[in-house]
């Protein structure tokens, strides 16, 4: 594995055991992108292709007048702007003189070993320099004094590869960054498909797959946050791409706020993908000898389909974008009170919980909203993190110890970027909140996002938090965030700066995260935006597990996990075993599939036990049980999606351990049929020469995984699940 530079070629070449990625520098300096698929050993050929046969609308760089060379048509590395490429570029940025024409070209390169960290930002990481290798390209544009400075970072042991840029103004007046994008990536071809996870509340991450045409394809949040109606992520799947096989091209992007992902094919039938912080609401004024880093994105190829690909997200975010004591530990099964009370508790009725909870193996108790000040709707008390002394009249010290005393853990729920405007922190400070002076402010769940682009509403959150957590024991935060930005402004900020606004409130949360977190090493935080609001890898970089959704209904949960299964392991996956019937769309499902569904992720209740009979408080014990005895296998595991719910009747997965010698499967049948196909169900991940005991049988891995396994009819009813448990065992004659 290794970076290499080819003098004579021009040529930087990046590869691994899995893939390669190789560019070319022009003799004119130009960077241009040559290939990104699987491992080539050398990449001989010159690039002829494009060249255009008519050039007056595809006009050529002037250092190339009518050479046939246009920067319209060829494969670039870091396209510029209004300098002959029509296509969209990198950067879109206003001089001092009002133009913004720029065109970059090469000027040097640096590689060096391991991956150093971008100040401010979350990324992946390594533990040794030996993980990888990493290059910079430095490209400018002498006439603009501006200089980009390509990173590119390649794992050893993973089929992936990370790239940022920075930008730096290497010129004596102060610019406009007006957009200013992480990466782009240029295909010779465009017969791919797009996959892509639209959503909603509670129905985040939806898988889709289209074929691609002419034309933009854009994938954005202008939410001030990653949002629910789209994950920061795409994949360009060749057609015949499945789960199993196939090639894909995956991108994944680290941040937490506004994002766009542009995939353009072009009228040569070329693909561009664009991925960076959404040019809206943004312009970085960037000073003379000023710099500007980009957040990265993670790009993994896989010729071994989906599943291929999701296992090299899983282990890189496992080990190299999660930190922190939890990211190896195994996580402690919780129940949580929100669908149990909501606002309406106090201490009695949650110690009740609490018990109840204690007794069937519970290891965590979270207690969810409504324990702040006058907190007893939505619409009050966000920003004023003292307790209420009617609910807890021992305050949360009293509580923390009483559940402790029941051998639980103690959790707490937080929602610290907002302010409710009944709330005593408004009274003090009506102006810390985003908004455009003299200008309304819209609500959402009534309330406002604190201006966390400003140092002193952090130092003051900061304050009151602390204050909590240096007093009361406590071993878990659900840290929330429930309505997105509008009316994006800042008090006190230069007008020239104020579309900075969205972007320094991305790196203040980011900072005020790294703070906490690293003040506190022992707490397990668990970010949450609603559900899946922002459940992105810029998040899980300091919180390493993430509610999923606020959609507990397992049948639901279903194409939700299996989407968010293709990028973050079950181990960062919350699921919550909840009540029938639902309380988010009122289905009611059998606890047998509900708990599968719950277990299949990093496994938790959000139920009341006081209304369980005897019969489903000793089922519901049992599960915990297993899920004990299995949590290394479900959480460090290797995860394989076998059937697709968003296209077939059926949902399944399994999960594999490191020494492929034990695995369960899960199937789940949504609806039920007369006379249904014969079900078999062929696995995924095991060792075709070891035998493996299923069922009663003793049968090969290669057996499973090619012809598969017979179910029978066992899956009857709508609704239904089925748990199956491999083992390897000696082959008996
Ligand atoms: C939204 C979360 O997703 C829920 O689980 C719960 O914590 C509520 N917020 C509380 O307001």
């Amino acid at each position: 594995m290794g970076i290499e530079f080819s003098e004579a070629k021009k040529q930087f070449h990046l590869k691994n055991d899995y893939f390669s990625y190789i560019m070319e520098i022009t003799e004119e300096g130009y960077l241009l992108q040559v290939y990104y698929g699987e491992r080539l050993e050398s990449f001989e050929q010159r690039l002829v292709y494009p060249r255009i046969d008519r050039s007056s609308f595809s006009p050529n760089p002037y250092e190339l007048s009518n050479s046939g060379f246009s920067l319209d048509t060829v494969l670039q590395e870091c396209p510029g702007y209004d300098t002959g490429d029509y296509r969209e570029g990198m950067v879109d940025i206003t001089y001092p003189d009002g133009t913004k024409a720029t065109s970059l070209k090469y000027k040097g390169y640096q590689i060096t070993k391991g991956k150093k960290k971008l100040t401010g930002l979350p990324a992946t990481y390594t533990d040794t320099e030996e993980e990888a290798e990493s290059l910079e390209i430095v490209l400018a544009d002498e006439k603009r004094g501006l200089e980009v400075i390509l990173l590119y970072t390649l794992f050893k042991n993973h089929s992936v590869m990370t790239k940022s840029a920075r930008y730096v103004n290497c010129g004596t007046a102060t610019i406009s960054l007006n957009k200013a994008l992480s990466m782009c990536l240029d295909l010779p071809d465009s017969d791919y498909e797009l996959i892509q996870m639209p959503g909603a509340w509670a129905r985040e991450k939806q898988l889709r797959r289209d074929s691609l045409v002419q034309g933009q394809h854009v994938l954005n949040s202008k939410r001030g946050a990653s949002g629910v109606t789209q994950q920061p992520f795409l994949a360009l799947a060749s057609p015949e791409t499945t789960e199993r096989s196939g090639e894909v091209r995956a991108f994944h992007f680290v941040y937490s706020g506004n994002f766009t992902m542009k995939v353009e094919v072009d009228t040569y039938e070329q693909t561009r993908v664009l991925v960076g912080i959404n040019e809206f609401n943004f312009c970085w004024q960037l000073e003379s000898g000023a710099d500007f880093q980009t957040p990265e994105v993670v790009m993994v190829y896989s010729n071994e389909g989906l599943n291929g690909m999701s296992q090299h997200f899983h282990h890189l975010y496992r080990k190299h974008l999660a930190r922190g004591r939890y990211r190896d530990e195994e996580r402690p099964v919780l129940i949580n009170n929100w669908e149990t009370t909501y606002f309406d508790f106090d201490e009695e009725k949650l110690l009740k919980l609490v018990t109840d909870a204690g007794k069937i193996g519970i290891e965590l108790f979270v207690l969810d909203d409504g324990w702040f000040g006058q907190r007893h709707s939505d619409t009050t008390s966000l920003g004023d993190w003292i307790e209420n002394k009617e609910k807890l009249p021992d305050g949360l010290l009293g509580l923390s110890e009483k559940v402790q005393k029941q051998q639980l853990k103690f959790g707490l729920w937080l929602e610290p970027e907002m302010i409710s405007e009944e709330s005593e922190l408004f009274r003090a400070h009506p102006d810390w909140h985003l908004h455009v002076e003299g200008y309304p402010t819209s609500l959402g769940r009534n309330q406002l996002i604190l201006d966390f682009s400003r140092k002193e509403v952090r130092e003051a959150i900061m304050k009151q938090l602390t204050a909590i957590l240096d007093k009361v024991p406590i071993d878990y935060i659900k840290w929330d965030m429930n309505r997105n930005m509008t009316e994006v402004g800042s008090q006190g900020r230069l007008p020239k700066q104020q579309q900075e606004t969205a972007h320094r409130y991305i790196l203040g949360l980011y900072e005020m995260l790294e703070e906490l977190t690293t003040r506190y090493p022992d707490i397990l935080f668990e970010n949450c935006s609603g559900g899946g609001g922002r459940f992105d890898p810029g998040m899980c970089y300091y919180m390493p597990q993430s509610w999923a959704s606020d959609n507990t209904d397992a049948i639901e949960r279903l194409k939700i996990q299996y989407s968010t299964s293709m990028i973050f392991p079950p181990v960062m996956t919350c699921a919550q075993l909840s009540d029938s019937p639902n309380h988010q769309i009122g289905r009611s499902t059998d606890m047998d599939t509900r708990a599968l569904v719950a277990m299949s992720a990093n496994f938790g209740l959000m139920m009341n036990l006081e209304k369980k009979t005897e019969e489903e408080l000793k089922k519901i014990a049992m599960y915990i049980q297993w899920y004990q005895a299995n949590r290394q296998l479900i959480q460090f595991g290797s995860f394989y999606r076998l059937e697709n719910p968003y296209t077939g009747n059926y949902g399944s997965w399994m999960f594999v351990d490191e020494e492929r010698k034990h695995a369960v499967v899960m199937v789940f049948q949504i609806l039920s049929q007369a006379s249904k196909p014969l079900k078999k169900i062929r696995l995924l991940g095991l060792d075709p020469s070891t035998f493996y005991e299923v069922e009663g049988m003793v049968l090969s891995g290669a057996e499973l995984m090619n012809f598969g396994l017979y179910l029978g009819q066992r899956l009857t009813g709508d609704f239904t699940a089925l748990k199956l448990e491999i083992r390897a065992v000696e082959k008996r004659e």
